[in-house]
Formats: structure tokens, C-alpha cells, sequence
């Protein structure tokens, strides 16, 4: 509650992301964390406040891309390294190697990640992606939030560039429309502080359910999904929030941002107030406090 209080007035320093006109509905203000441990789960704030995951689904996703096709694949499709450029950058996508995208964690990655989900239709894989996360949230009542993902449909015509530009570069095989589907869904995915904590918690387990102790899916892609967050996580305010914070996190421009404390603890912070890079001001602030309060920093 003390961090809620503290850092409440700082959501003024930041902006809600206008670029798709439903997210600009929302108030300025809000901010709140869940901390989720092995035995407990602590909230304060606008904990129970839905908002959209956006690019926080990208870790995700890219496990299940994993789950279904192994590393190889990936590897061919996205590259390792950051890029400095911003999350919507298509700049780099006509000088690199084989027109491939830097990372999953920028826009462009992340297009080509949602065309190797597994499914009949864009529905079906929507459906599989959508029990996946209700998995590691354990959380069955998660929902899409069907308003934002129109608005994105109607407006992402930045994201429909990118995927008609990969698919003339032979980077998608399939129908761009049919991959925006599925990408505009994963970022309209509503849920709360709480679902993200618990997401966090799992990667803090390197894949383990922390109710159950369940292996949710293997060890070695929880590594993958952390590294690619410690070093594009926060898109080119990465290496900042690595020296100020030190975590794996994710953040989206619903004002969400998912940190992982491995092997101690997940973490969901929201505050849909954004500096120019995309991420939550506040959010940045709390998972800061949290980091040198409780030793979190693992370099
Ligand atoms: O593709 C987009 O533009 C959004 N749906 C997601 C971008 C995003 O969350 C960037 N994050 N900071």
C-alpha cells in the first residue's frame, strides 16, 4: 500500500497510449501490484482493475510457439538480439539477415512468433493461446476484451504493414489478415495485476505451478522467455531497467508490466500512464522500490 501511495502522483509524469483509441478511454491514475509467492499473494491499489496485456503476452506466446514447434523453428524465424528502435520499428526489417525480426519482444518478432501457434483456424489457436494462459495465470475466467481488440483491428495498420512485410519476405507462410488475428487477440487478453504476478511466479519457477508444483512447460523455454525480457523486455529502455531494476520483466501498453524475482517471487504492476517508450511510469517506479527493498536485482 505504502508504494501505491508513494508513487500514485508520479502517473503524472506519463501518457496513455492514444495510438489505439479504446486504450485512451482509460483514467490517467490508476496504478496497483499483486506480489505472489510460493504460499501467499499480497495486492494494494487497482489490483482488481482489468486492463489489456498487450505486449506482456509476448513471453507467453513465445513459450507456446516453443511448446509447439521447438527451438529450431523459432530461431528461424526471430533473432536474438535487441534493437535499440521501438516496439513498432520496421526499419531494421529490410537491413538484417534473411529479413528476419530482431526478437520476439518487438512488434515485428512477435507477428512471426503468432503465426507458428498450432490450429485449425485463427479461432482455434486463439482458443489454445487463451487456455494456455488461464493455465500459468491459474485463473480460468480469463477473457479477451473484445472492444480493444476491435479497435486495434481498425486501427493497426502499422502491425498489417509488418505482416504483409513478411510475408513478402517469406518469413510468414500464411494469410497476414489470419496472423493479425491472432496477434491483435493476444494483446486484447484482459486481466488483472494478480494474473500477471501469477504468470511471473510460474517463469520464477522456471515453469513449475506454484499450487501444484505441475511442470506448466519445460524449464529450458521459461530460460529462453526470461532472457529475451532481461534484454528486450522493456523494448529500448531495456539496459536503463536492467541497471536500475535488474529483472526479467514485460511490459505492454495497457499500462501492465510483468516482473520476475526467479526463484522468490512474480510480479504484476499496472499503471496505464506511459513514458515515451511504451512503459508504465509508475509501474517502473514500484518494481524499482521492490528491487532495492527487498534485494531483487540478479546481477
Ligand atoms: O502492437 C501493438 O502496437 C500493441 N498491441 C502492443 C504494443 C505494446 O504493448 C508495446 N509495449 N510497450
Amino acid at each position: 500500500m505504502e508504494l501505491v501511495k508513494k508513487y500514485g502522483p508520479s502517473s503524472r509524469d506519463g501518457k496513455v497510449a492514444t495510438y489505439i483509441p479504446e486504450l485512451a478511454k482509460v483514467s490517467p491514475d490508476g496504478i496497483g501490484i499483486c506480489v505472489r509467492r510460493q504460499d501467499s499473494l499480497y495486492c494494494a491499489g487497482d489490483a482488481n482493475v482489468k486492463f489489456t496485456m498487450q505486449s506482456v503476452s509476448k513471453p507467453i506466446v513465445l513459450i507456446l510457439a516453443l511448446m509447439d514447434w521447438g527451438m529450431d523453428k523459432i530461431f528461424e524465424k526471430v533473432g536474438k538480439e535487441p534493437t535499440g528502435d521501438p516496439f513498432n520499428s520496421m526499419i531494421r526489417l529490410e537491413t538484417y539477415e534473411k529479413h528476419k525480426p530482431f526478437n520476439p519482444m518487438i512488434n515485428a518478432g512477435a507477428i512471426s512468433i503468432a503465426a507458428l501457434i498450432k490450429g485449425d483456424s485463427p479461432a482455434h489457436k486463439i482458443e489454445r493461446l487463451l487456455a494456455f494462459m488461464r493455465k500459468i495465470a491459474h485463473n480460468p475466467s480469463i477473457e479477451i476484451d473484445r472492444r480493444v481488440y476491435q479497435s486495434e483491428k481498425e486501427t493497426g495498420h502499422r502491425n498489417r504493414s509488418i505482416a504483409h512485410f513478411l510475408r513478402a519476405m517469406e518469413n510468414l507462410d500464411q494469410d497476414p489478415n489470419d496472423v493479425l488475428e491472432v496477434y491483435f487477440s493476444q494483446c486484447s487478453v484482459s486481466l488483472t495485476c494478480s494474473d500477471l504476478a501469477n504468470m511471473a511466479m510460474v517463469l520464477a519457477l522456471d515453469g513449475k505451478s506454484y499450487e501444484t508444483g505441475e511442470q506448466l512447460f519445460p524449464r529450458e523455454y521459461a530460460k529462453i522467455a526470461k532472457a529475451y525480457m532481461v534484454t528486450c523486455g522493456m523494448y529500448d529502455g531495456s539496459g536503463e531497467f536492467a541497471i536500475q531494476v535488474g529483472i526479467p520483466a514485460k511490459s505492454g501498453v495497457g499500462g501492465g508490466i510483468m516482473g520476475v524475482a526467479p526463484g522468490r517471487m512474480g510480479i504484476g504492476v499496472y499503471g496505464p500512464a506511459l513514458d515515451s517508450k511504451g512503459n508504465s511510469v509508475v509501474g517502473i517506479k514500484m518494481l524499482k522500490d521492490l528491487s532495492d527493498t527487498y534485494d531483487l536485482n540478479i546481477f
